[in-house]
Parts: C-alpha cells; structure tokens; sequence
C-alpha cells in the first residue's frame, strides 16, 4: 500500500449559513456546548439567496468533499423570499452536479431557525458522516490545489 493511500480521509466540508438563522443556530450550538466535527468550515453569508452556485463550484474545485447551505426556514427569510430563490437555484445546481458526477450526498439545503442549536449539530454530524461513507470527492478538483 503507498504511503497516499495510508493517509486517513479528513474531509473538507464548507457550510453556507445566513446570518439571521442559522449562523445563530450555529452559535447557539457552540453556546450549548453541543459539539459538531472541526472538519465543517462555516462562511456566514448575508441570506441563503447571496449564496452564487459559483461559490459551490469553486468549493469543489479548491478540495470540498462536501458543501451544505443552511438559511432560515422558508416564510423566515429575513429579506423576505431570499430562501425561495436560493432554494430553487441549488435544486438545478445539485441536480447537474449530481449529472457531473458530484453525488447527491455531497451537497445539501438544511433551513435552520436560531433558536435550533440542536438541528444544527445533528445535521452537520449527520453530513459528516455521509462524507465519510462517500469518501474523497475527485470531481471537479483543480490538481493545482492538491498538495
Ligand atoms: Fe436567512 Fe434569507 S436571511 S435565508
């Protein structure tokens, strides 16, 4: 066995998290003492809706096993119909990732109010996880960014 394929499988997990929501959710979690892998790397964006599917696109291509977009639960939106939209965009976005050869499994929309620290810990453990069994994402990677 070479010594690459002894290293063990970390994976690179970015979360998408409006701020209204569920980076609250997030923080509430944190507060709670209610614990989710290091491995989830958290970027607060203004509502799910900021969320660009290039931002998806060049997660992947930087070396994410797995993205997620968490935002209020729908009729939440702090700007009204924001989640709406970016719910419908990444359902077209993950349906050609998944054509491409990103499986379904790797990316995901979780709405998560600010008063779910609960919901926010179970998700991310369970996405890990799936990560995990999915293992290491070789689609759409830039070999540059290999090390
Ligand atoms: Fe949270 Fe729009 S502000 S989804």
């Amino acid at each position: 066995m070479s010594v690459e394929n002894k290293k063990e499988f970390k994976p690179k997990i970015v979360a998408f998290c409006c701020n209204w929501c569920s980076y609250a959710g997030a923080d509430l979690a944190g507060s709670s003492r209610l614990n989710y892998p290091a491995d989830v790397k958290i970027i607060r964006v203004p509502c799910s809706c900021r969320v660009n599917p290039m931002f998806i696109l060049r997660a992947f291509e930087k070396g994410a096993d797995g993205v997620i977009m968490c935002g209020c639960h729908p009729g939440d939106c702090h700007y009204s119909t924001g989640n709406y939209y970016a719910r419908r965009r990444m359902t077209l976005l993950f349906s050609m990732l998944d054509y491409i050869g990103i499986e379904n499994g790797r990316t995901r929309v979780e709405w998560v109010s600010a008063a779910e620290g609960v919901k926010f810990s179970t998700t991310m453990n369970d996405f890990v996880e799936k990560i995990y069994s999915l293992g290491e994402n070789v689609k759409l990677g830039d070999l540059r960014c290999k090390n």
